[in-house]
């Protein structure tokens, strides 16, 4: 039955044969289901009926007095199906049809237009399923892709976990013996200026395999009942201390915080890669850095943006923010901030993020991040609060 009401398909048959198109029309007319119809008879006409009422789907004519029907199905771009109507049938033609991204092809015959709805009604269902296995398959790749993805960060930590484990061990080796060598030389020996800078350098390899060792998972947490707000004041000196001076530097914090389960010089080792990164986002002169920390719920759908792979249940968490008022991030940058040795920088390293990523999924945390090009980045850690129901026993500590 033919209809104006858009709640049931709208089919657009294009048809320069008044008489096949009244045919279809009468047969559409006696069919049992309910359809809206438009007819158009003309490529063209069919192109402006398009545009202003998208059909579910639409039965043309091959040949039209200004193209090939087959045109049709660029117009359409996958919105709907097309279905194509000739009437000689020969093959090439259908090879054609089906070439140029039609959905079927049907000679006509009287048959066909009495039985116009049967061939609606299969398009349609064909249309579906079609579309549902398409969706299948996006969501299969973006599966597949996530999956690869977190496969590469998990043989990267494991590999960058060893190594960094066995060359720490080596390198306390080198920074002892280099220790026991400066306090064997006398005061003015020459060689003591060597050996200083070499045992320098040796310490900040070693501040690099602990960087590594933290995104790895594998460092060694020394965790304690902690108030986060009393740490950040206790340290305040420290964190001020790479921030460049022309900043503005405020901190919010929240003194009634409750305690959290944490390695305290692990969540200042985050504080500070945090605050690094937002001082270097910083080019212009006045900017600012915002240190805030508070006490808050969550419910489960903002806990789903966290970027670690465990998702938080929903509840009460004590949260760390740190936000600029720098360059923000790009939806590429935004995407890959966390991969290890990923970096815009020149003189970056890329660990730093990798760091806070590995250190805050081994206190079993959340890391949310709001960032766009322009607008300044907003990076937010949630930390579970001792003795409350969602709370979970952070593992032991993991040792070698
Ligand atoms: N606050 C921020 N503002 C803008 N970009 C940031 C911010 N934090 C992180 N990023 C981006 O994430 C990348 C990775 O950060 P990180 O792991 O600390 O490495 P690095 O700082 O050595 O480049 C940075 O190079 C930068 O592009
Ligand atoms: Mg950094």
């Amino acid at each position: 039955m033919l209809t104006d009401n858009r709640n049931v398909p709208l089919i657009i048959i294009v048809e320069d044969d008044y008489n096949h198109s009244e045919l279809m029309k009468t047969s559409l007319h006696g069919a049992a289901e309910e359809y809206c119809l438009k007819i158009a008879a003309s490529l063209h006409d069919a192109r402006v009926t398009i545009e202003q009422h998208p059909p579910d789907i639409i039965l043309t004519d091959y040949r039209l007095p200004d193209g090939m029907g087959s045109e049709l199905v660029s117009t359409v771009n996958g919105l709907c199906p097309v279905i194509l109507l000739t009437s000689q049938g020969n093959e090439q033609v259908a090879v054609n049809a089906m070439k140029a991204g039609a959905q079927d092809y049907v000679v006509k015959t009287s048959a066909v237009f009495a039985g116009i709805s049967r061939i609606v009604q299969r398009g349609l269902r064909e249309w579906a399923l079609i579309q549902d296995q398409k969706r299948a398959k996006e969501e299969f790749h973006r599966i597949e892709r996530h999956l690869l993805h977190v496969q590469k960060l998990e043989s990267l930590g494991t590999m960058s976990g060893g190594i960094a484990h066995d060359f720490n061990n080596l390198l306390q080796a080198v920074l002892g013996n280099l220790e026991l060598s400066l306090s064997k030389l006398p005061e003015d020996a020459p060689a003591r200026n060597f050996i200083c800078q070499a045992f320098n350098a040796a310490e900040r390899a070693a501040r690099l395999s602990k960087m590594m060792l933290a995104y790895s998972g594998r460092g060694f947490l020394n965790n304690g009942e902690l108030n986060l707000t009393d740490l950040i004041e206790k340290n305040a000196n420290i964190s001020a201390a790479v921030i460049s001076q022309n900043i503005l530097f405020n901190l919010n914090l929240n003194r009634g915080l409750p305690l959290i389960l944490a390695d305290a010089d692990q969540i200042q080792q985050v504080i500070m890669a945090l605050l690094i990164n937002s001082s270097e986002s910083i080019t212009t002169a006045n900017g600012s850095i915002d240190l805030s920390t508070g006490v808050q719920d969550f419910d489960k759908k903002s806990l789903n943006n966290s970027r670690l792979e465990e998702k938080l249940a929903a509840g009460r968490y004590v949260w760390l923010e740190v936000s600029d008022s720098g360059c923000g991030m790009d939806v590429e940058t935004r995407n890959k901030m966390f991969d290890p040795f990923f970096t815009t920088k020149f003189t970056g390293r890329g660990l730093g993020m990798s760091a806070v990523h590995g250190l805050i999924r081994s206190h079993k945390g959340a890391i949310m991040v709001d960032s766009s090009p322009g607008r300044g980045t907003t990076i937010r850690l949630l930390f579970p609060i001792i003795n409350m129901p969602n709370y979970r026993v952070i593992s032991d500590v993991e040792k070698e």
